[in-house]
């Protein structure tokens, strides 16, 4: 279940809530009811019963198709609205779907230890100077021989430079205020997000430019410069000894 408390939100997190929580209560699902497209792949490397974490879970697309799965999901996000979408898609449903409202700059620890950790285009909202200790939190839940999965913004994507542009900013700066919506986005160089994952083995791992379908106020189909990566955290090292 969420929790309708509201959050005491770094105002970057308020920010976003702010926008989102306006666009999830429209009528028609902002990012569509199909899984981003990274999720199949991860859930075919899930043992039955695997623990999921989706954060940042928007609407609940990949949670619920997890959930369906059978996997035991928890799914976060600061758009309370996000979370209320989830539980009427999934309502009459029976599936093993946590919701809470959290923001991913708070400590998580409490949820446990997952087999596998989402991160779908949530990196990016994070405060600049906070990302390389929310990825290390997070990387942290995962159990040995589980999975980190993410998706997010790099350099390549066309809004970098045109809001860099807009917005007056240097494109040197990796942070860009994004100009109507105003929160912080922060755009990923080349190789960046696989350098976090040192000594993970990488299951899947795609940089470059792709098409995606129209969603929000993007009316026609746009490019996006985008990192997606699937990585598994080495299992313990078990030792036998033959006697
Ligand atoms: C680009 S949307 C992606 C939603 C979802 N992952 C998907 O792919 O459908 C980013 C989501 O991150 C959430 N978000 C932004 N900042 C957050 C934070 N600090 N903690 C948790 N969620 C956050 C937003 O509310 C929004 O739902």
């Amino acid at each position: 279940m969420y929790d309708p408390e509201i959050l005491d939100l770094s105002s970057e997190a308020e920010k976003c809530r702010r926008y989102y929580d306006i666009q999830y209560s429209k009528p028609h699902s902002y990012w569509g009811d199909q899984p981003n497209l990274l999720v199949p792949l991860v859930s075919s490397h899930l043992a039955p019963n695997s623990r999921v974490l989706v954060v940042g879970c928007g609407e609940g697309r990949d949670a619920i198709f997890l959930a369906r799965l059978d996997f035991e999901v928890v799914a976060t996000d600061v758009s309370a609205n996000g979370l209320k979408r989830a539980m009427e898609i999934i309502s009459g449903e029976d599936h093993r779907l946590e919701l809470f409202l959290l923001d991913a700059h708070e400590p998580h620890d409490y949820l446990g230890r997952f087999d596998a950790v989402l991160m779908m285009n949530v990196i990016q909202h994070l405060k600049t100077g906070s990302i390389s200790e929310r990825i290390e939190h997070f990387k942290s839940l995962v159990a040995p021989g589980g999975i980190f999965s993410a998706q997010l913004f790099t350099v390549e994507d066309p809004q970098y430079a045109e809001f860099a542009h807009s917005s007056g900013q240097s494109k040197r700066s990796l942070t860009i205020v994004h100009p109507e919506r105003k929160y912080r986005l922060r755009f990923f160089e080349k190789g960046e997000l696989s350098s976090y994952f040192d000594g993970w083995e990488m299951i899947y791992y795609h940089e470059g430019l792709i098409w995606d379908k129209p969603h929000g106020r993007q009316a026609e189909f746009h490019q996006h410069g985008i990192a997606q990566m699937i990585a598994q955290k080495k299992a313990d090292q078990k030792r036998y000894r033959l006697t």
